[in-house]
């Protein structure tokens, strides 16, 4: 009996040890970690358009102030990031400038990203690495006087823009702080479902409470507790929206949501998943 369980455990560690190494939990290893930030941040929403190589430029992002292309990011080192180091990416990300010093326009989400730890965009860096990298040029965006003039950006980022990582909130458990972080940093829900000054900035007071019209024109749901928000929706209501992409009353989630399901949420470990649901369930009405 006793050799019979000790083979059965010499069978069955390895296993276990094998699942931690591919992240099969969504957190074991900085290989799994990369992925799943990857997954949660979207990126291939904007960086990668219909039929194209993976990461190598995304279709046109139409905003009041003109029409965006998400560049090339595979490792191409002419047109994409092939020359970056580590630090090069996560300034990027963190403070929303490239590697020249110049301003990032905010239709890159950095305002969200800058929120991510240093080790977690560390393991979406060697994520990145590992994506073919493609010979596509990025294309030029299509803005109208004055917004196409890079300089013009920090006036906007003095008054609008605050770098930093977002503080554990002591008063909540680890599972409610994970959902704070993923929403608000890498999965970066506030960028659409928020409403937005006069300057696209975002209204920081109202924060998560829906917005008149999104990306693509139509408005787009409140998030907090509000009478016309997520108020009855019940943790089930909410997984199976994030997973499935189908509301309580049998319809599926169209247009950009759609996308965030197929790309990011749908694609999220349970419990990753189950910390937004707690943290967005939570939200006081605004
Ligand atoms: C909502 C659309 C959107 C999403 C989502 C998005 N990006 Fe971007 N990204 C852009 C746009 C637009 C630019 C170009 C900004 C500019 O020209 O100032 C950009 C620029 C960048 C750059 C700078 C590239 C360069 O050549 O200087 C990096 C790096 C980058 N994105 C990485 C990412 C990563 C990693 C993710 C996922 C975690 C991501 N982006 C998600 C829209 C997006
Ligand atoms: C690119 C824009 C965009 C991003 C990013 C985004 N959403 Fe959405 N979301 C929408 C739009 C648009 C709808 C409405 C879809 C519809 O009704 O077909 C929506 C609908 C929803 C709904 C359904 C609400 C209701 O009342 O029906 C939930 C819940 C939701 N989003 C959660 C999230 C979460 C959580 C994130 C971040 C992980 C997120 N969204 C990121 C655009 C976005």
């Amino acid at each position: 009996m006793i050799p019979c369980a000790l083979l059965l455990g010499l069978i069955l560690l390895p296993a276990a040890a094998f699942a931690q190494e591919q992240g099969g939990d969504g957190q074991g290893g900085a290989a799994g970690r990369g992925e799943l930030l990857f997954n949660i941040g979207g990126c291939t929403s904007c960086h990668t358009k219909k039929g194209g190589d993976p990461l190598a430029g995304g279709d046109p992002l139409k905003t009041p102030f003109g029409t965006f292309y998400a560049p090339n990011i595979t490792q191409d080192p002419e047109h994409g990031l092939g020359t970056w180091s580590e630090a090069d990416f996560v300034r990027a990300m963190q403070e929303g400038v490239s590697p020249d010093g110049e301003p990032y326009y905010p239709a890159f989400p950095y305002t969200s990203y800058t929120h991510m730890t240093a080790d977690d965009l560390g393991a979406l860096w060697g994520y990145l690495k590992t994506v073919p990298a493609s010979a596509e040029p990025s294309k030029p965006h299509e803005l109208g006087f004055p917004f196409n003039i890079r300089l013009g950006l920090w006036p906007w980022r003095w008054v609008f823009f605050a770098p930093g990582r977002i503080e554990p909130d002591p008063a909540h458990d680890a599972a409610w702080n994970r959902g704070q972080y993923l929403v608000l940093g890498p999965g970066h829900c506030a960028q659409c479902h928020s409403p937005r000054n006069f300057a696209g900035a975002i209204e920081e007071d109202r924060l998560l409470a829906g917005a008149q019209k999104g990306p693509d024109g139509k408005p787009v749901p409140n998030l907090t507790q509000a009478e016309k928000g997520l108020k009855g929706w019940t943790v089930d209501d909410l997984d199976t929206l994030l997973s499935l992409g189908m509301t309580p009353d049998g319809d599926f989630v169209g247009g950009e949501m759609a996308k965030v399901v197929d790309n990011s949420t749908g694609k999220l470990p349970d419990d990753d998943r189950k910390a937004i649901v707690g943290y967005l369930l939570s939200l006081p009405p605004r």
